[in-house]
């Protein structure tokens, strides 16, 4: 995959990679203004390519199909025009997700960027609520000691029983105790606080240090669909453990200047836990967050970052926009707090992608 691939598109004919023969319509010569046969002229000659003897002589309206593959040179303004998404590549329809389609185990991702305030716990509660609105049961699981899904889903981090610190480090702690209703139907969470900090000292003399996570979702898989981690702006040990639990990896990335630094890192660290102790771990996606399309700025970091992931960038990019600091003080996702703001579309959107990409979600 090239990285030019997004942008080489734009300027370029929509049929390359596929045969243009399957699109006829889009791509007719120029048309002159069907002027009426003047003095016994014949219509066909007033046409500016060859036109066939045999051909029945048109009726208004006709279009010459069998002129369309013969590459005629076009005018400029007659290419059909290529509706560019926000990342510089032509939008594609993204179908409607229907019920899910297999009973298999859930699809566990973890949003993962070493960077703070690049938009992983907002992604994870605004996905997890698109994917439960699309019918998906989700779990959500606070893997930050900060503790701020669990805040920002109307949590008092001083008033939990039992976290996820419990259930890693307390054998006799199950999975059931531990989850909480999230508020949203059919999304619950693990939630955690500070004491998740002194696991990751903890963890470091523990057998198998790096599956402690991944053991103790097993129940999970059964019971839900998706389950989405909320990962700490490290590489640590939690980190590791998130995702050697994983099947898929959510990069956000926010479009400011400085984004893509240390992303060379966490490609490593993704490829490291891969190699070692979870094949089966794949990037789903990376995604542009707190997007301003009306800088330039914000334009070259997006074509910076279609230019270093290509087609791993999701078309769906989420703007900025105060309604999710809003929305985070409410308690509650952006779509229930805003439903039909462009926000919950965008996430809405994420959603469908996300359900398309992976189809054991
Ligand atoms: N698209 C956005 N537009 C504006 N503010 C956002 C957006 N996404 C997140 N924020 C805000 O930015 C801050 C950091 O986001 P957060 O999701 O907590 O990042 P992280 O979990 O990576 O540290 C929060 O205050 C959040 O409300
Ligand atoms: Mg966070």
């Amino acid at each position: 995959m090239s990285g030019t691939d997004g942008f080489g598109q734009r300027h370029g004919s929509p049929t390359s990679g596929s045969s243009a023969s399957e699109m006829p319509p889009l791509v007719s010569p120029p048309q002159p203004p069907r002027a009426e046969p003047r003095d016994g002229e014949r219509l066909a000659e007033t046409l500016p390519f060859r036109a066939r003897p045999t051909q029945p002589v048109e009726q208004p309206g006709d279009q010459p199909e069998t002129l369309v593959d013969v590459a005629p040179e076009v005018a400029p303004d007659d290419v059909p025009e290529v509706v560019l998404g926000p990342t510089g590549r032509p939008m594609p329809e993204i179908p409607e997700p229907g019920p899910r389609s297999t009973t298999a185990r859930a699809r566990v991702i973890s949003m993962c960027n070493q960077k703070g305030g690049v938009g992983k716990t907002t992604t994870t509660i605004n996905l997890g609520a698109s994917l439960a609105e699309f019918g998906r049961k989700v779990l959500l699981v606070d893997f930050d000691p900060q503790g701020s899904l669990s805040v920002g889903l109307g949590l008092n981090p001083h008033q939990m029983d039992l976290t996820i610190y419990n259930l890693l480090m307390q054998r006799d702690v199950a999975l059931e105790e531990v989850v909480v209703p999230s508020g949203v139907p059919g999304m619950d969470l693990l939630p955690s606080n500070i004491d998740l900090s002194a696991a990751e000292v903890q963890l470091v003399h523990e057998v198998a240090r790096e599956q402690t996570l991944s053991r103790v979702l097993a129940p999970a898989l059964e019971q839900y669909d998706v389950i989405l981690i909320d990962c700490q702006p490290s590489l640590g040990l939690l980190t590791v453990n998130a995702l050697t639990a994983s099947d898929g990896v959510i990069v956000p990335l926010e479009c400011e200047y400085f984004a893509l630094r240390g992303v060379a890192l966490l490609k490593t660290t993704i490829d490291k836990v891969r190699e070692r102790l979870n094949p089966r771990l794949h990037v789903d996606g990376v995604l542009g967050t707190m997007y301003d399309g009306r800088t330039l700025h914000g334009r070259e970091v997006m074509e910076r970052l279609v230019e270093a992931w290509g087609d791993t960038v999701f078309h769906t990019v989420i703007r900025r926009t105060v309604k999710f600091s809003d929305s985070t003080v409410a308690g509650e996702p952006i779509t229930s707090y805003a439903s039909s703001s462009p926000g919950a579309a965008a996430y809405r959107q994420l959603a469908k992608e996300v359900l398309d990409r992976c189809p054991d979600a």
